[in-house]
């Protein structure tokens, strides 16, 4: 497996280029490496990344495809490790302050920051409590990661899936911002279009099932390093999801903690709600000058259903459903 990802490394350092092209789903161009559809511009930042990265041994990293939750697997995780620091009743909280994807980086967005980092270069003693779990984010599909996270020790991983029908409608919407943003014109980018594409597999991350796929067989394989939630779970009961990514982080909630309703103040800090009412996030932009909005919509399971027809749901699913058969995940 390594001297395949080295491969396919090589290939980014030297001929991205000569990769297949998607140009159908603004904004980005995509180029398909490994079996994935990956933003032509992230390509010399994930190689940098097998390269160079070395993660925090204490580390945790947050994995997604987009538009499966990652915003608010960030505020949790990053509430969780943090609430020694900033308990999640200050005012001053910096979940209050800054938009989640300014709290937790992705790490092959600014590569630079992020190569080379063993610890957050805190000084322990034996005396002080231990430092928070260094959080950082990817969308990167699992046999794209740097081989010094999956090999070995390497570091946590929490990854969130969602209904690919769900995921597929909150990305046209997110697509036709972002496009909005970048002066790209998506006026005629129909819903029925991103259809085929999704189906196709032909979307950034795409397909949305073998992502999903990877990192649930690399759970089940090892589940103390690979913690699979899912986003329909998540709404039903996220403190119970907040208390199983704690665990997992190294960073569980004490009793006295839970006397104290620490958990379920992280849920409401973190819940839709009340994140998309602070400031930071009703005018705010985010690194690519997106309005910070456009990361909150509905957060509902089943919008789909205002999208699809019952015939292409089931187009769909169908797809989906002989991809992952045998696997043991249900999408
Ligand atoms: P919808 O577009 O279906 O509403 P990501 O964070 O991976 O970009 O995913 C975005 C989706 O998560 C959007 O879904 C968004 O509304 C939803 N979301 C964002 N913050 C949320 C939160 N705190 N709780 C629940 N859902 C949230």
């Amino acid at each position: 497996r390594d001297a395949d990802v080295d491969d396919k490394m090589t290939i980014v350092g030297h001929r991205a280029a000569s990769l297949p092209l998607e140009t159908r789903w603004p904004p980005f161009p995509l180029r398909r490496l490994g079996g994935f559809w990956m933003p032509e511009s992230l390509l010399p930042a994930v190689a940098a990344l097998h390269t160079s990265f070395a993660p925090a041994p204490d580390g945790v990293l947050l994995a997604s495809f987009p538009k499966s939750g990652t915003s608010w697997l960030k505020a949790l995780a990053f509430a969780a490790a943090n609430r020694a620091a900033h308990p999640p009743s200050d005012a001053d909280h910096p979940l209050r302050r800054r938009n989640p994807h300014d709290c937790v980086e992705f790490f092959e967005m600014r590569p630079d920051e992020h190569t080379g980092a063993t610890s957050d270069g805190i000084a322990v003693d034996a005396a002080s409590p231990p430092p928070p779990p260094r959080v950082l984010a990817t969308h990167l599909p699992y046999s794209l990661l740097p081989k010094r996270i999956t090999a070995g020790d390497g570091c946590r991983i929490i990854y969130i899936c969602r209904d690919p029908k769900d995921t597929l409608v909150s990305f046209w919407h997110f697509s036709k911002k972002m496009a909005a943003t970048m002066a790209v014109d998506a006026g005629a980018f129909t819903f029925d279009e991103a259809f085929e594409l999704f189906c196709d597999g032909n979307c950034t991350g795409g397909p949305q099932w073998r992502h999903v796929l990877e990192y649930w067989e690399a759970s089940r394989r090892c589940p103390g390093k690979v913690l699979f939630l899912r986003y329909e779970d998540m709404l039903r009961r996220p403190a119970s999801g907040l208390r199983k990514m704690a665990e997992f982080m190294g960073c569980p909630f004490a009793a006295a903690e839970e006397a104290a309703g620490v958990a379920d103040a992280i849920v409401e800090l973190c819940s839709l709600d009340e994140l998309r009412s602070l400031e930071v996030n009703r005018n705010g932009t985010d690194v690519l000058g997106l309005k910070n909005e456009s990361y909150f919509r509905k957060g509902v399971a089943g919008d789909w259903r205002n999208h699809m027809t019952p015939a292409m749901a089931a187009r769909l699913d169908k797809i989906v459903d002989d991809a992952t058969r045998g696997s043991g995940l249900s999408l």
